[in-house]
Protein backbone atom coordinates (compact mmCIF):
# COMPACT_ATOMS: atom_id res chain seq x y z
CA UNK A 1 0.00 0.00 0.00
CA UNK A 2 1.44 3.38 -0.97
CA UNK A 3 1.76 5.94 2.02
CA UNK A 4 -1.27 8.45 2.03
CA UNK A 5 0.04 11.91 1.47
CA UNK A 6 -0.12 14.31 4.65
CA UNK A 7 -1.97 16.88 2.77
CA UNK A 8 -3.80 16.15 -0.18
CA UNK A 9 -6.15 18.96 -2.22
CA UNK A 10 -7.95 18.19 -5.67
CA UNK A 11 -9.52 20.56 -7.59
CA UNK A 12 -10.71 23.61 -5.28
CA UNK A 13 -12.45 26.10 -6.42
CA UNK A 14 -13.86 29.26 -4.45
CA UNK A 15 -15.96 31.61 -5.45
CA UNK A 16 -17.58 34.42 -3.76
CA UNK A 17 -20.21 35.65 -5.90
CA UNK A 18 -19.29 35.40 -9.40
CA UNK A 19 -15.72 35.96 -8.68
CA UNK A 20 -13.55 33.00 -8.54
CA UNK A 21 -10.93 33.85 -5.75
CA UNK A 22 -9.02 29.90 -6.39
CA UNK A 23 -10.02 27.84 -9.50
CA UNK A 24 -8.93 24.13 -9.50
CA UNK A 25 -6.10 23.97 -7.08
CA UNK A 26 -4.53 20.96 -6.84
CA UNK A 27 -1.57 19.58 -4.69
CA UNK A 28 0.15 17.05 -2.83
CA UNK A 29 2.34 17.49 0.26
CA UNK A 30 4.24 14.23 0.63
CA UNK A 31 4.90 13.10 4.50
CA UNK A 32 7.94 14.68 5.94
CA UNK A 33 8.38 17.27 3.00
CA UNK A 34 8.07 20.98 3.24
CA UNK A 35 5.91 22.45 0.53
CA UNK A 36 5.93 26.28 -0.46
CA UNK A 37 2.93 27.72 -1.47
CA UNK A 38 4.54 31.02 -3.45
CA UNK A 39 2.04 33.61 -5.61
CA UNK A 40 1.90 37.64 -5.11
CA UNK A 41 -0.65 39.10 -3.48
CA UNK A 42 -4.09 38.27 -4.01
CA UNK A 43 -2.97 35.08 -5.87
CA UNK A 44 -5.25 32.90 -3.91
CA UNK A 45 -2.62 31.59 -1.16
CA UNK A 46 -4.63 32.47 1.71
CA UNK A 47 -8.25 31.15 0.22
CA UNK A 48 -6.55 27.97 -0.45
CA UNK A 49 -4.95 27.54 3.54
CA UNK A 50 -8.37 28.87 4.68
CA UNK A 51 -10.66 26.15 2.64
CA UNK A 52 -7.74 23.40 3.84
CA UNK A 53 -7.48 24.01 7.13
CA UNK A 54 -11.37 24.23 7.25
CA UNK A 55 -12.35 27.79 8.31
CA UNK A 56 -14.34 28.10 4.19
CA UNK A 57 -15.99 25.79 2.68
CA UNK A 58 -14.97 25.52 -1.34
CA UNK A 59 -17.93 25.82 -3.60
CA UNK A 60 -16.43 22.71 -5.35
CA UNK A 61 -13.55 19.98 -4.83
CA UNK A 62 -11.89 17.78 -1.70
CA UNK A 63 -9.40 17.79 1.19
CA UNK A 64 -7.56 15.23 2.51
CA UNK A 65 -5.63 15.15 5.87
CA UNK A 66 -3.57 11.84 6.02
CA UNK A 67 -6.38 10.14 3.70
CA UNK A 68 -8.90 11.48 5.67
CA UNK A 69 -11.64 13.88 4.36
CA UNK A 70 -11.50 17.27 5.60
CA UNK A 71 -15.19 17.17 5.73
CA UNK A 72 -14.76 14.64 8.80
CA UNK A 73 -13.28 18.15 10.43
CA UNK A 74 -12.45 16.92 14.39
CA UNK A 75 -10.77 13.75 12.71
CA UNK A 76 -8.72 15.07 9.80
CA UNK A 77 -7.13 17.91 12.33
CA UNK A 78 -6.51 15.80 15.13
CA UNK A 79 -2.55 16.38 13.61
CA UNK A 80 -2.89 19.77 12.36
CA UNK A 81 -1.07 22.32 14.05
CA UNK A 82 -2.23 25.65 11.70
CA UNK A 83 -1.76 29.61 11.96
CA UNK A 84 -3.85 30.90 9.12
CA UNK A 85 -4.29 34.98 9.94
CA UNK A 86 -1.84 36.73 12.20
CA UNK A 87 -3.48 36.16 15.59
CA UNK A 88 -2.58 38.76 18.10
CA UNK A 89 -2.05 37.75 21.51
CA UNK A 90 -3.28 39.00 24.81
CA UNK A 91 -0.58 41.56 25.58
CA UNK A 92 -0.74 41.00 29.43
CA UNK A 93 0.33 37.19 28.97
CA UNK A 94 3.57 35.79 29.31
CA UNK A 95 4.46 33.16 26.86
CA UNK A 96 4.66 30.30 29.25
CA UNK A 97 1.24 31.50 30.49
CA UNK A 98 -0.20 31.12 26.50
CA UNK A 99 1.26 27.85 26.14
CA UNK A 100 -0.35 26.41 29.22
CA UNK A 101 -3.85 27.89 27.78
CA UNK A 102 -3.54 25.84 24.79
CA UNK A 103 -2.38 22.65 26.22
CA UNK A 104 -5.36 22.63 29.08
CA UNK A 105 -7.55 22.93 25.49
CA UNK A 106 -5.33 20.23 24.00
CA UNK A 107 -5.94 17.87 28.01
CA UNK A 108 -2.48 17.72 28.76
CA UNK A 109 -1.43 17.65 32.14
CA UNK A 110 0.90 19.82 33.84
CA UNK A 111 4.05 17.66 33.70
CA UNK A 112 3.15 17.19 30.03
CA UNK A 113 2.57 21.36 29.49
CA UNK A 114 5.83 21.50 31.60
CA UNK A 115 7.82 19.65 28.99
CA UNK A 116 6.46 20.58 26.19
CA UNK A 117 6.30 24.46 26.51
CA UNK A 118 10.17 23.90 27.25
CA UNK A 119 10.71 22.15 23.49
CA UNK A 120 9.09 24.27 21.77
CA UNK A 121 10.31 27.68 23.43
CA UNK A 122 13.55 25.99 23.13
CA UNK A 123 13.05 25.27 19.13
CA UNK A 124 11.53 29.31 18.36
CA UNK A 125 14.20 30.47 20.45
CA UNK A 126 11.95 31.92 23.46
CA UNK A 127 12.74 30.14 26.56
CA UNK A 128 14.64 32.98 27.92
CA UNK A 129 11.64 34.71 27.68
CA UNK A 130 8.95 32.88 29.04
CA UNK A 131 7.76 35.00 31.79
CA UNK A 132 8.28 37.97 29.99
CA UNK A 133 4.68 39.53 28.30
CA UNK A 134 4.28 39.40 24.86
CA UNK A 135 3.02 43.04 24.99
CA UNK A 136 6.88 44.62 24.69
CA UNK A 137 7.99 41.93 22.36
CA UNK A 138 8.86 42.78 18.96
CA UNK A 139 6.71 41.62 16.15
CA UNK A 140 9.48 38.26 15.13
CA UNK A 141 9.23 37.58 18.92
CA UNK A 142 5.25 37.49 18.89
CA UNK A 143 5.53 35.75 15.89
CA UNK A 144 7.79 32.97 17.03
CA UNK A 145 5.55 32.89 20.53
CA UNK A 146 1.92 31.98 17.73
CA UNK A 147 4.59 29.35 16.28
CA UNK A 148 5.63 27.76 19.63
CA UNK A 149 1.60 27.25 20.38
CA UNK A 150 0.92 26.11 17.10
CA UNK A 151 3.93 22.97 17.93
CA UNK A 152 2.79 22.75 21.53
CA UNK A 153 0.42 19.39 20.63
CA UNK A 154 3.25 18.00 18.48
CA UNK A 155 1.40 17.93 15.25
CA UNK A 156 2.44 15.71 12.20
CA UNK A 157 1.31 17.94 9.93
CA UNK A 158 1.52 22.03 10.03
CA UNK A 159 0.24 24.56 7.77
CA UNK A 160 0.75 28.06 8.25
CA UNK A 161 0.10 31.50 6.43
CA UNK A 162 2.54 33.42 5.27
CA UNK A 163 4.29 33.15 8.74
CA UNK A 164 7.05 35.85 7.92
CA UNK A 165 4.64 38.70 6.48
CA UNK A 166 5.52 42.04 8.34
CA UNK A 167 8.55 41.10 9.91
CA UNK A 168 11.45 43.43 9.24
CA UNK A 169 14.86 41.84 8.11
CA UNK A 170 15.62 40.01 11.28
CA UNK A 171 12.33 38.71 12.26
CA UNK A 172 12.67 37.06 8.91
CA UNK A 173 15.85 35.24 9.10
CA UNK A 174 14.85 34.22 12.80
CA UNK A 175 11.25 32.92 11.70
CA UNK A 176 13.10 31.11 9.18
CA UNK A 177 15.32 29.45 11.84
CA UNK A 178 12.85 28.48 13.56
CA UNK A 179 11.04 26.84 11.36
CA UNK A 180 13.85 24.88 9.32
CA UNK A 181 14.92 23.74 13.48
CA UNK A 182 11.37 21.89 13.43
CA UNK A 183 12.40 20.17 10.37
CA UNK A 184 11.95 16.30 11.37
CA UNK A 185 10.99 13.17 9.01
CA UNK A 186 7.83 12.24 10.22
CA UNK A 187 6.83 16.29 9.82
CA UNK A 188 5.19 17.87 7.03
CA UNK A 189 4.66 21.93 6.10
CA UNK A 190 2.80 23.80 3.79
CA UNK A 191 3.55 27.71 3.95
CA UNK A 192 2.26 30.14 1.85
CA UNK A 193 4.77 32.98 0.93
CA UNK A 194 5.64 35.54 -1.44
CA UNK A 195 9.23 35.41 -0.88
CA UNK A 196 11.02 33.09 -3.74
CA UNK A 197 14.26 32.62 -1.28
CA UNK A 198 11.81 31.39 1.57
CA UNK A 199 10.93 28.63 -0.81
CA UNK A 200 14.58 28.04 -1.83
CA UNK A 201 15.80 28.11 1.88
CA UNK A 202 12.97 26.16 3.32
CA UNK A 203 11.16 23.71 1.27
CA UNK A 204 11.84 20.61 -1.40
CA UNK A 205 8.39 21.12 -3.19
CA UNK A 206 6.75 24.53 -4.61
CA UNK A 207 3.23 24.72 -5.40
CA UNK A 208 3.05 27.86 -7.63
CA UNK A 209 -0.05 29.77 -7.74
CA UNK A 210 -1.07 33.03 -9.94
CA UNK A 211 -4.75 34.52 -10.51
CA UNK A 212 -6.33 31.62 -8.42
CA UNK A 213 -4.22 28.94 -10.25
CA UNK A 214 -1.59 26.38 -10.36
CA UNK A 215 0.93 27.32 -12.82
CA UNK A 216 3.22 24.61 -11.04
CA UNK A 217 3.69 22.14 -8.04
CA UNK A 218 6.05 19.38 -7.47
CA UNK A 219 9.40 18.64 -6.55
CA UNK A 220 11.85 21.55 -6.41
CA UNK A 221 14.43 20.09 -8.56
CA UNK A 222 12.35 18.06 -10.78
CA UNK A 223 10.45 21.76 -11.48
CA UNK A 224 13.56 23.13 -12.44
CA UNK A 225 15.21 21.06 -14.66
CA UNK A 226 11.68 20.08 -16.51
CA UNK A 227 11.26 23.49 -17.60
CA UNK A 228 10.95 24.01 -21.46
CA UNK A 229 10.92 20.14 -21.58
CA UNK A 230 14.64 20.00 -21.47
CA UNK A 231 17.30 20.82 -18.46
CA UNK A 232 18.15 23.88 -17.98
CA UNK A 233 21.81 25.32 -16.60
CA UNK A 234 24.44 28.25 -16.55
CA UNK A 235 27.43 27.90 -18.19
CA UNK A 236 29.80 30.76 -16.81
CA UNK A 237 32.90 30.95 -19.21
CA UNK A 238 36.57 32.02 -17.98
CA UNK A 239 39.19 32.54 -20.70
CA UNK A 240 42.78 34.12 -20.65
CA UNK A 241 42.29 36.87 -23.70
CA UNK A 242 39.29 38.23 -24.63
CA UNK A 243 35.38 37.62 -25.79
CA UNK A 244 35.36 39.56 -28.91
CA UNK A 245 31.70 40.05 -30.65
CA UNK A 246 32.09 37.95 -32.84
CA UNK A 247 32.71 34.77 -31.26
CA UNK A 248 29.46 36.39 -28.28
CA UNK A 249 27.51 36.24 -31.57
CA UNK A 250 28.39 32.62 -32.35
CA UNK A 251 27.97 31.74 -28.86
CA UNK A 252 24.32 33.13 -28.59
CA UNK A 253 24.03 31.69 -32.11
CA UNK A 254 24.07 28.15 -31.12
CA UNK A 255 20.82 26.33 -30.81
CA UNK A 256 19.66 26.13 -27.18
CA UNK A 257 21.54 29.12 -25.80
CA UNK A 258 18.97 31.48 -24.19
CA UNK A 259 20.87 34.06 -22.83
CA UNK A 260 24.49 35.29 -23.18
CA UNK A 261 25.95 38.23 -20.45
CA UNK A 262 29.44 39.59 -20.53
CA UNK A 263 30.60 39.73 -17.05
CA UNK A 264 33.96 41.32 -18.21
CA UNK A 265 36.31 41.06 -20.88
CA UNK A 266 36.91 37.46 -20.35
CA UNK A 267 33.83 36.07 -18.77
CA UNK A 268 30.79 35.59 -20.59
CA UNK A 269 27.46 34.02 -18.66
CA UNK A 270 25.75 31.68 -21.06
CA UNK A 271 21.88 30.60 -20.02
CA UNK A 272 21.47 27.12 -22.23
CA UNK A 273 18.36 25.19 -22.17
CA UNK A 274 19.26 22.39 -24.53
CA UNK A 275 20.35 18.76 -25.20
CA UNK A 276 23.50 17.22 -24.00
CA UNK A 277 24.43 16.87 -27.79
CA UNK A 278 23.74 20.68 -28.07
CA UNK A 279 26.05 21.34 -25.03
CA UNK A 280 28.25 19.73 -26.54
CA UNK A 281 28.68 21.54 -29.91
CA UNK A 282 28.62 24.70 -28.00
CA UNK A 283 31.59 23.83 -25.38
CA UNK A 284 33.51 22.20 -28.45
CA UNK A 285 32.77 25.75 -30.23
CA UNK A 286 34.01 27.87 -26.94
CA UNK A 287 37.27 25.77 -26.53
CA UNK A 288 38.42 25.78 -30.25
CA UNK A 289 37.93 29.72 -30.40
CA UNK A 290 41.41 30.01 -29.66
CA UNK A 291 40.73 32.46 -26.39
CA UNK A 292 42.63 29.86 -24.04
CA UNK A 293 39.68 29.00 -22.18
CA UNK A 294 40.49 28.33 -18.57
CA UNK A 295 37.30 27.34 -17.47
CA UNK A 296 33.41 26.27 -17.93
CA UNK A 297 31.29 25.77 -14.88
CA UNK A 298 28.15 25.00 -14.50
CA UNK A 299 25.24 25.66 -12.23
CA UNK A 300 21.89 24.10 -12.30
CA UNK A 301 19.04 26.77 -12.67
CA UNK A 302 17.29 28.06 -9.68
CA UNK A 303 13.69 28.48 -8.72
CA UNK A 304 13.94 32.17 -9.85
CA UNK A 305 14.43 31.27 -13.46
CA UNK A 306 11.79 28.84 -13.27
CA UNK A 307 9.11 31.75 -12.21
CA UNK A 308 10.72 33.83 -14.56
CA UNK A 309 9.67 31.39 -17.05
CA UNK A 310 6.47 30.97 -15.96
CA UNK A 311 5.34 34.13 -15.52
CA UNK A 312 6.87 35.09 -19.02
CA UNK A 313 4.84 37.81 -20.70
CA UNK A 314 3.89 39.30 -17.70
CA UNK A 315 5.10 42.75 -17.89
CA UNK A 316 3.52 43.48 -20.98
CA UNK A 317 0.26 42.64 -19.89
N1 LIG B 1 -14.22 37.03 1.53
C1 LIG B 1 -13.89 37.41 0.30
N2 LIG B 1 -14.82 37.94 -0.52
C2 LIG B 1 -14.50 38.34 -1.78
N3 LIG B 1 -13.28 38.22 -2.33
C3 LIG B 1 -12.31 37.70 -1.57
C4 LIG B 1 -12.55 37.27 -0.22
N4 LIG B 1 -11.40 36.79 0.28
C5 LIG B 1 -10.47 36.92 -0.69
N5 LIG B 1 -11.01 37.48 -1.80
C6 LIG B 1 -10.31 37.76 -3.08
O1 LIG B 1 -9.74 36.56 -3.56
C7 LIG B 1 -8.47 36.80 -4.15
C8 LIG B 1 -7.42 35.94 -3.46
O2 LIG B 1 -7.24 36.42 -2.14
P1 LIG B 1 -6.26 35.77 -1.09
O3 LIG B 1 -6.51 34.31 -1.05
O4 LIG B 1 -6.38 36.52 0.18
O5 LIG B 1 -4.84 36.02 -1.79
P2 LIG B 1 -3.35 35.96 -1.16
O6 LIG B 1 -3.46 35.34 0.19
O7 LIG B 1 -2.57 35.14 -2.14
O8 LIG B 1 -2.85 37.37 -1.11
C9 LIG B 1 -8.20 38.29 -4.02
O9 LIG B 1 -8.55 38.90 -5.23
C10 LIG B 1 -9.13 38.70 -2.89
O10 LIG B 1 -9.51 40.05 -3.05
MG1 LIG C 1 -2.83 36.05 2.07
Amino acid sequence: MTEEPAIEAIGLTKQYGSFTAISNVSLRVEKGDYMGLLGPNGAGKSTTLKVMTGLILPTSGTVKIEGVDIKNHRKAMAHVGCVIETPEPYPSWTPAEMLEYVGRIYGLDSREIAIRSRDVLEIMKMWEWRDKSVGGFSKGMRQRVVLAQALLPNPRTIILDEPTSGLDPRGMIEVRQALSAMKSKDRSLLISTHILKEVSELCGSVTMIRDGRVMASGHVSELINGVGGSRSVMLNIRSRRPFTPDIVRDIGGCSGVVSVDCAGECEVHVKFSGTSEEQEHLVGLVYSSGLGIMSVSEKGADLESLYMELTKGDDVR
